[in-house]
């Protein structure tokens, strides 16, 4: 029996939990499939680094991306690294050789996704990309399906897990900003320059992927404005939490007066508001429809398996040549620019 052959770009958190789950759930997958899923390769920096870290020594390429694309079968190219280059590039020559790709990377697909999404629809190939937001929360399909019939008005949450675990171990465990964030590195939540976390940037690259989603289209980027938590004190947290109140870091976009808007930035929320209680690497996504109304998405927003799970969910998808509901929505025509959601009522 052949068989579905992937290659895993990156080995940190997600590509690890990535390399994990494909072994760990191999029935699962078979059956799903009606083929056996096999990595055939697996790109790092530095072989030193992963002795002894439970992987067939025979699939790790170091540095040599042209290595892979020899490979005379691979069917998926999942990207788990950091940064817009080289990964763009290296997906553009997947789609090119004709795998399906699958990304995880926010900050790269937040730019080129509309381009990979052009690439690949003329390719014939899909492009999975749940993980990009929200770690293990299926917003990005939930998105899709919505919009079969929903015009999207609203969307509201709290898209950096990192951020949401730093303030809730200030405040119930009393950590320092550095000791919460060092916590969340070790846990594999926070991106491998923190800044984009704590700096609201990577709640941003999110959101504008949630807004080419929605709306067919993208706010100008300056027009955004983005905070971070870099500037809450700890004082500060215990004062609020004496009011009753607590910090969250809240991303919002929507329609008003046919422009998209958005905005990424700390608020104080109280008990009644519906972020007030989500906790931890959580995160919670509010989607608002014309027809469904308000409908929320909660769970873990970052980490190796939760992020796993949405990758492999994409495999699934474009392996049984779905990629047509992953790549549906047209990033030029838009579905929800033209009329002002509070209008519409
Ligand atoms: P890590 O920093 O843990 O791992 C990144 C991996 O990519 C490292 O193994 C690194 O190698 C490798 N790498 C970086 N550049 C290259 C390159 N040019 N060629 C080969 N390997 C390279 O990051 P994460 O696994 O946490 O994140 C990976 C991607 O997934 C990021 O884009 C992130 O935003 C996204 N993501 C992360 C989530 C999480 O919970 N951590 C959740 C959802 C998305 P080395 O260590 O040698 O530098
Ligand atoms: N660093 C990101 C976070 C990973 O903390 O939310 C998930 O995208």
């Amino acid at each position: 029996m052949s068989s579905i052959r992937v290659a895993i770009l990156g080995f940190g958190t997600v590509g690890e939990g990535v390399y994990k789950t494909i072994y760990s759930h191999q029935d699962k997958l078979s059956k799903a499939l009606g083929k056996r899923v096999e990595v055939a390769a697996i790109l790092i920096k530095n072989k030193n680094k992963y002795k002894n870290r439970g992987i067939d020594n025979r699939v790790l390429v170091t540095d040599d991306y042209e290595e892979i694309l020899k490979l005379e079968k691979l069917d998926v190219v999942v990207e788990a690294i950091v940064g817009q280059e080289p990964a763009l590039t290296y997906l553009q020559k997947a789609i090119q050789k004709g795998c399906h790709i699958i990304t995880a990377n926010k900050e790269m697909f937040a730019v080129h996704g509309s381009k990979l999404q052009d690439l690949a629809m003329k390719r014939g190939v899909g492009v999975g990309f749940e993980a990009t937001v929200a770690g293990g929360v299926p917003v990005i399909q939930t998105l899709q399906q919505l919009l079969n019939i929903n015009r999207i008005k609203k969307i509201e949450g709290i898209l950096n897990g990192t951020s949401n675990y730093i303030l809730s171990e200030m405040r119930t465990n009393h950590l320092s900003f550095s000791e919460a964030l060092q916590a969340a590195q070790e846990k594999g939540y926070a991106e491998a320059d923190p800044t984009n976390d704590v700096e609201g940037y990577d709640a941003f690259y999110k959101l504008m992927i949630l807004s080419e989603i929605a709306f067919g289209g993208k706010p100008e980027w300056a027009n955004v404005p983005r905070e971070g938590i870099t500037t809450i004190t700890e004082e500060q947290i215990k004062g609020a939490e004496k009011l009753g109140l607590r910090f969250k870091l809240i991303a919002s976009i929507q329609i008003v007066a046919g422009e998209i808007v958005g905005s990424v930035r700390p608020t104080l929320v109280t008990e009644s508001h519906p972020l007030f209680n989500i906790e931890g690497v959580e995160n919670s996504v509010s989607i608002e429809g014309d027809i469904v109304g308000r409908l929320t998405l909660q769970g873990p927003g970052a980490g190796m398996l939760p992020t796993a799970s949405a990758v492999i969910e994409d495999l699934i998808h474009v392996v049984r040549a779905n990629h047509h509901s992953l790549t549906q929505f047209s990033l030029k025509e838009g579905v929800g620019l033209v009329e002002d959601a509070d209008e519409e009522g």
